[in-house]
C-alpha cells in the first residue's frame, strides 16, 4: 500500500495553495493523502504566525505529536509554512518528536527530505538563509506551481493561482515580509498556462493569490505587465467562468483594475481590501501609507466603475495607542464604506515586527475584545441590511457541496448544498436529489431569506440551468 500522508493547513489562503502544491508533488512520487491524521505515514502541519493565537494552536498540536509517534512507530513529522521559517531552528530544539522543518521558500526539497528522514538520515532542517534578500525564486519552487493540478484536498471547481510571492510593504503590525520574503511577481506566461491548465481539467472559478496582489508587476526583456494587463490575459482563457482576485492593498491600486473588472464578464465585482483602521493616526502607526479620506476615495472610485461591486475588509483593534476616539474613526470607517463582511482581529504583538520592537502593546486585552465585538456589531447590522436587498432576487452562484454545518445540527438538512455568489455571498439552498449533480457547477437560485453571514434560496421551479 502506498505511504499515506495527512496534511493541517492553518491560515490564508496562500497556505492553503502551498499545501495543494505539497500534495501534488507528494501524490506524483506515490503518497496518497488520507482523511484521517491518525491513519497517516506522514503528518504535515502547515502554520500560520500572523497572530499569536495561530502559532498557539499549531504549538498544541506539536505538543501530541509524541503520543501520535508512540502510537504509530515510524510517523514522520514535518512543520512547513510561516512558524518554519520563523522559529525553525527553536522548534525543532524544541520538540524532539519533530522530524522535519521546511520554511515556505524551500517547499521543492520537502519531498526529499521525506525521503531522507524515512532512509533513517535524522532530522532535518531546510529555512531559507538571508530570505529577504531573495531576489529571484529557484526555479524547482517556481515549477511546484506551474506543474499545479487539482488535488483531492480542493474542489475541482475551485483553485487559487499565485500572482505574487512575498511582501515588501512592512506594515508595522507584520510578520509576512520576514517570514515569506520580497515580493516577486511570477512570469504572465507561468501564471497562464497553469491557469489553462486547471480550466482544461474541469476548473471554472480562479481566484489569483499575492499579499498585495494589485502590485503585481512583472518585467523581464519585453514590456512591463502590470496588475491590471494580467487580468485581462488571464480572463480572456476560454472555458474559465469566474476569476477574483485577494487581497489588495489600498496604496497603488490602478483605476484599470477596476475599468478590467467592469469589462471582463468573467471577473467578479469583489474586492478584498483591508483598510486595517479608520484612524489617520493610527494608520500612520501601522504605516499603512494612506489616510482614510484616501481610502474612501478609492472605493468610491470602485463603485463608480464597477457596479455592484462587493468589498470585503480586515480591521485590527487595539494597535498600540488606540483611544476610544481612533476606535470611533474606525466604527465611522465601516459605516461609510458598508462592507459585505469584516475580518476583525485584536492586535497582537509579533517578535521582530517594528511594532512590537518600539511600541507598548498597552491596549487592555478587555478593551481589544469590546472593540472587536463592538465592530463585528455594527458590520453584522451592515451585512444584514445588504443581504436582505437580496430577497426576491435571482443570482447566480457556484456550488461548492453540501453545507456541512446545517447537516450536523440539523440532519433533516442533508439535501442542502452551499455556494457563493459572484459578491462573495454565501448561499444555502436545498436540492433533494441533486447534492451530487450540483456540486462544482454555477446554478441559479432565487433568494428567499436571509441573516447576516447567509442567503437563503431555492432552485427555481424550471431544471436548474445548470452548466459546467
Ligand atoms: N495582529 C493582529 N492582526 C494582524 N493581522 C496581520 N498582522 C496582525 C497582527 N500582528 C491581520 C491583518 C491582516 C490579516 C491577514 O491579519 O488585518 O490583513
Ligand atoms: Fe498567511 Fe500571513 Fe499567516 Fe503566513 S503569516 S500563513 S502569509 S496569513
Amino acid at each position: 500500500m502506498s505511504l499515506q500522508v495527512h496534511i493541517t493547513t492553518f491560515g490564508c489562503q496562500m497556505n492553503k495553495l502551498d499545501s495543494e502544491l505539497v500534495a501534488n508533488e507528494l501524490i506524483s512520487q506515490g503518497f496518497e493523502l488520507c482523511r484521517d491524521n491518525g491513519q497517516a505515514d506522514v503528518v504535515i502541519f502547515n502554520t500560520c504566525s500572523v497572530r499569536q493565537h495561530a502559532e498557539n494552536r499549531v504549538l498544541t498540536c506539536l505538543g501530541r505529536l509524541g503520543r501520535q509517534k508512540a502510537s504509530h512507530p515510524g510517523l514522520i513529522t514535518v512543520l512547513i509554512g510561516c512558524m518554519a521559517q520563523r522559529q525553525g531552528t527553536e522548534l525543532i530544539e524544541r520538540f524532539a518528536d519533530l522530524d522535519i522543518v521546511c520554511g515556505p521558500g524551500e517547499l521543492h526539497r520537502l519531498s526529499g527530505l521525506i525521503n531522507k528522514a524515512r532512509d533513517g538520515a535524522g532530522r532535518q532542517l531546510a529555512l531559507t538563509d538571508r530570505l529577504r534578500a531573495r531576489r529571484t525564486v529557484p526555479t524547482e519552487l517556481e515549477d511546484m506551481d506551474t506543474r499545479h493540478r487539482l488535488s483531492q484536498i480542493t474542489s475541482s471547481a475551485q483553485a487559487y493561482v499565485r500572482a505574487t510571492r512575498g511582501c515588501d510593504n512592512f506594515c508595522s503590525y507584520c510578520i509576512v515580509p520576514s517570514v515569506r520574503g520580497p515580493e516577486i511577481s511570477r512570469p504572465p506566461a507561468s501564471i497562464l498556462a497553469e491557469v489553462e491548465n486547471l480550466v482544461a481539467a474541469g476548473c471554472i472559478e480562479i481566484t489569483l493569490l499575492g499579499q498585495t496582489v494589485n502590485g503585481y508587476r512583472y518585467c523581464a526583456d519585453g514590456p512591463e505587465t502590470d496588475f491590471a494587463e494580467l487580468l485581462r490575459m488571464v480572463s480572456a482563457i476560454s472555458g474559465l467562468k469566474r476569476l477574483r482576485f485577494v487581497t489588495s492593498y489600498p496604496r497603488g491600486f490602478s483605476d484599470d483594475v477596476f475599468y478590467a473588472m467592469a469589462e471582463a464578464p468573467v471577473i467578479c465585482e469583489y474586492l478584498h481590501l483591508p483598510a486595517q483602521s479608520g484612524s489617520d493616526r493610527i494608520l500612520s502607526a501601522m504605516k499603512r501609507s494612506y489616510t482614510s479620506a484616501e481610502y474612501l476615495d478609492l472605493i468610491e472610485r470602485g463603485r463608480t466603475i464597477v457596479p455592484n461591486l462587493s468589498i470585503a475588509g480586515d480591521f485590527i483593534v487595539g494597535f498600540p495607542g488606540e483611544t476610544e476616539e481612533d476606535f470611533q474613526d474606525t466604527v465611522r470607517l465601516v459605516k461609510a464604506v458598508r462592507y459585505k463582511n469584516c475580518f476583525v482581529f485584536k492586535y497582537s504583538p509579533r517578535p521582530g515586527t517594528v511594532a512590537a520592537r518600539r511600541l507598548t502593546d498597552d491596549v487592555p486585552a478587555e478593551v481589544k475584545r469590546r472593540r472587536n465585538n463592538e465592530l463585528l456589531a455594527v458590520q453584522e447590522e451592515i451585512s444584514l441590511d445588504l443581504h436582505r436587498e437580496f430577497i426576491g432576487q435571482k443570482v447566480e452562484i457556484l456550488v461548492e457541496g453540501p453545507s456541512k454545518a446545517s447537516y450536523k445540527e440539523r440532519p433533516e438538512h442533508r439535501n442542502q448544498l452551499t455556494g457563493r455568489t459572484r459578491g462573495d455571498n454565501i448561499v444555502v439552498f436545498d436540492a433533494p436529489g441533486q447534492v451530487e449533480q450540483l456540486t462544482g457547477t454555477l446554478v441559479d437560485v432565487i433568494i428567499r431569506d436571509a441573516s447576516a453571514l447567509t442567503l437563503f434560496g431555492e432552485l427555481p421551479s424550471t431544471l436548474p440551468n445548470a452548466r459546467q
